[in-house]
């Protein structure tokens, strides 16, 4: 019987560009605090950023959690210090940055409000284990963030074969028992999409509008201000609405393929 050949693991970013991941054009480009106001996160929660890198977008939340607590987990060592640096740098005390493992998590079953992975999960070798790693991590009724670039072909990012859709992770989310809660295209490159946990099916489909992502973090607008950006409720006070993600060649309403 001939073997079939196993698709080469998705590449990790490099540690040595770490400081592109820092740069003032990425903030131009998409303000981490613009994201981070679009989380459907409460100051007293307990969440993790997974594969935070060196911590571009762990100062924002660690501030947008004054109450609550902020497990920075990433798989290379080298990530793991840059961020603690930066946190160190930073004076965000609530903040505990750990290596991670490739599909397992470093903290406590159920005890996660909220995940939130931004252009890690591409990475990921095997992302449905690292989705089952995130349920044993949440508590019933937690949040998962994804953020994630466009499957298109684009000079920037990672190569076209490792990207995966907003519908690529509604379709690994889904049958482990999250429902889609939000889909909000950020700029041209990147999307969001949101997840709860819960044990039944999603029923409800839902619509998002494209947004631009270009505020500096001088001019950070407000949860309030970011949600009516994206044409939905305040996140932390009602359930947004979302463009359920379509399939190639379905019709896409009003939303992008993305
Ligand atoms: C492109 S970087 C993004 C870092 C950061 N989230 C940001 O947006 O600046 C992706 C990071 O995810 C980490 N990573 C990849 N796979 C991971 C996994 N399975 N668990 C935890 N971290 C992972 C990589 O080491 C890398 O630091």
């Amino acid at each position: 019987m001939v073997k079939a050949a196993r698709a080469p693991r998705p590449h990790k970013f490099p540690p040595e560009g770490k400081e592109r991941l820092l740069s003032p054009e990425r903030a131009q480009r998409l303000d981490p605090g613009f994201v981070v106001d679009l989380l459907p996160l409460e100051r007293y929660h307990t969440v993790a950023d997974i594969g935070c890198g060196p911590g571009y977008f762990t100062i924002p939340l660690g501030l947008a959690l004054s109450e609550g607590q902020l497990y920075a987990l990433d798989v290379q060592q080298e990530m793991v210090q840059a961020c603690r640096r930066l946190v160190r740098r930073a004076k965000v005390p609530n903040v505990q940055v750990l290596r991670s493992e490739e599909s397992s998590l470093p903290v406590p079953d159920g005890s996660l409000d909220g995940a939130f992975l931004a252009f890690s999960f591409h990475e990921a070798w095997d992302r449905p284990a690292l989705l089952r790693a995130a349920v044993r991590a949440l508590k019933q009724g937690g949040w998962l963030s994804i953020v994630e670039w466009n499957k298109e072909p684009m000079d920037e990012g990672p190569p076209l074969k490792e990207r995966l859709s907003a519908l690529d992770c509604l379709d690994l989310a889904e049958p482990i028992g999250f429902r889609l809660l939000d889909h909000a295209l950020l700029n041209e490159q990147h999307y969001l999409v949101t997840f709860r946990l819960s044990e039944r099916p999603a029923k409800r489909r839902v619509a998002a509008k494209k947004t631009p992502a270009k505020t500096s973090p001088a001019k950070r607008p407000t949860a309030k201000k970011a949600a009516a950006r994206v044409g939905k409720a305040p996140a932390k006070t009602s359930t947004p609405r979302a463009t359920r993600p379509k399939r190639a060649g379905q019709p896409s309403g009003r939303s992008r393929r993305s």
